[in-house]
């Protein structure tokens, strides 16, 4: 089971007064310090956190792969040939929501996204796409030619009551269960913290979690490496039966 810590809210507290700190590419190399498999941006439309400059800096200094969150744009598709991040994860962006608010519409989007996911492949590659807890949307994503897909946690994670924590948990076991019978590797994230993760991380079939705020909230009081040790030790320590 890997770990992609998602260094996007170190880039929202700098860009609170549009300077130079704190640095994500130093949180980043924090994180790879404190047993980060991965790290993971969001190069957003608006730039609201990372900019361009994070991406091209941590595409040179990165020892461990780099997973860029993007809207399936032009623009962005032509950012990632560029740079060469080791995976683009296509994700819905809205430009009032706080943060991504579910997964691809992949239903209504079908085409487009196999269009974007043919020219990231042609550039070289891997393609991620960010789903809803879904078999019907996995089965779609197959069909754009994706390698992986993630499966989206947020309702998992803001469930009010247990109940609603069962019936989201069965949703996000059925959508892993058919990525894996269709091949697909998949992962899980967004809304993942230290209290709801273990759920998720002992389903045996996902490979990877994307996790960011959670790990940069804890970061902040404990320090970067610290929080993504203890994450890696609740995510490792968990029966996958
Ligand atoms: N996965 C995807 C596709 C996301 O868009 C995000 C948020 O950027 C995350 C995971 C991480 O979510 P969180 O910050 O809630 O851990």
């Amino acid at each position: 089971m890997i770990l992609s810590v998602n260094v996007d809210h170190v880039a929202t507290v700098r860009q609170a007064r549009l300077g130079s700190d704190p640095d994500p590419v130093a949180a980043a190399v924090l994180a790879v310090l404190g047993g980060a498999d991965g790290i993971t941006i969001h190069l957003r439309e608006d730039r609201r956190h990372i900019i361009d400059r994070d991406l091209d800096v941590l595409r040179q200094t990165l020892s461990v792969p780099l997973n860029l969150e993007m809207a399936a744009t032009d623009e962005m598709i032509e950012k990632a040939a560029a740079t060469l991040p080791a995976m683009v994860t296509l994700v819905p962006e809205k430009r009032q929501e706080l943060t991504t608010e579910g997964g691809l519409d992949v239903q209504s989007n079908g085409e487009r996204l196999k269009d974007a996911v043919t020219r990231l492949h042609e550039a070289g590659i891997e393609v991620s796409l960010f789903v809803n807890p879904s078999p019907e949307d996995v089965e779609i994503s197959l069909i754009t030619g994706a390698d992986r897909v993630e499966i989206h946690t947020g309702t998992y994670a803001n469930a009010s009551t247990p109940q609603i924590v069962k019936q989201e948990l069965q949703k996000i076991l059925a959508a892993v269960q058919k990525a894996a019978e269709l091949g697909l590797t998949v992962n899980a994230g967004h809304g993942l913290n230290y209290h709801n993760v273990q759920a998720i991380a002992g389903i045996k079939a996902v490979s990877g979690l994307y996790i960011g705020h959670g790990i940069i909230s804890r970061a902040v009081l404990v320090g970067m490496e610290q929080a993504v040790r203890q994450m890696k030790n609740l995510i490792t320590q968990v029966r996958r039966p």
